[in-house]
């Protein structure tokens, strides 16, 4: 069966491309996860792909030419679809322009709470706690030039609790509703894909 070919991207412990790896033949059946580019040499997420047998790379975020080595490796590898999970970094609108409607990101709140600008990680359910908000969640969107501004996917809800802290927020978050979205969105929009060429 055709599938999408998909590439993660990603800066740190891949708790969310765990959850697209085990979706594979499941939740995630039009594509496969071909590629993992890591913008730090340390990310346990490349330890994750080495278990799964994913190729894998790094480019350090301090890399001059970091967006034209991922291009480079995207086009090598025929990408289809490239998943941002928990990668910390900007990219450029050059970069989003040349994959409309193929970069999908997966953010910890409901956008447009908590979102834009230094939100990321931790730091957005340290927003959410101090605004007092009783609800928050995650959002998987499109990916354009504008910080978490692309068309939204799919979002779900997660309640806060009395006496979270930022960690216990962002567990839950994860557990209920990242590691539960993005698969779904990566099956959604391989899927579309697909059908386009048919
Ligand atoms: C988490 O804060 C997650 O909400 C966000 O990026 C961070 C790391 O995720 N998407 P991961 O464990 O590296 O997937």
């Amino acid at each position: 069966m055709l599938r999408a070919r998909i590439a993660v991207l990603v800066s740190g412990g891949g708790t969310n491309l765990q959850a697209l790896i085990d979706s594979q033949g499941n939740t995630l059946k039009s594509g496969e996860i071909v590629l993992v580019i890591s913008s730090n040499p340390n990310a346990y997420a490349l330890e994750r792909a080495e278990k799964s047998g994913i190729l894998s790379a790094v480019i350090p975020r301090s890399a001059p030419d970091f967006e034209a080595r991922i291009v480079r490796l995207l086009e090598e590898h025929s990408i289809d679809l490239i998943i941002l999970a928990g990668f910390m970094c900007i990219l450029s609108e050059d970069f989003t322009r040349r994959y409309p409607r193929r970069i999908i990101n997966i953010h910890p709140s409901l956008i447009p709470s908590f979102c834009g600008e230094g939100c990321y990680g931790l730091n957005v359910h340290r927003a959410a706690l101090s605004r007092g908000v009783k609800v928050t969640g995650a959002t998987v969107h499109y990916v354009n030039e504008i910080p978490d501004g692309g068309e939204i996917i799919f979002q779900k809800a997660v309640d806060i609790h009395s006496g979270d802290t930022p960690e216990t927020l962002q567990r839950r978050v994860m557990e209920q509703a990242e590691w539960l979205l993005l698969p779904m969105a990566a099956e959604k929009v391989s899927k579309t894909i697909i059908q386009e060429r048919q």
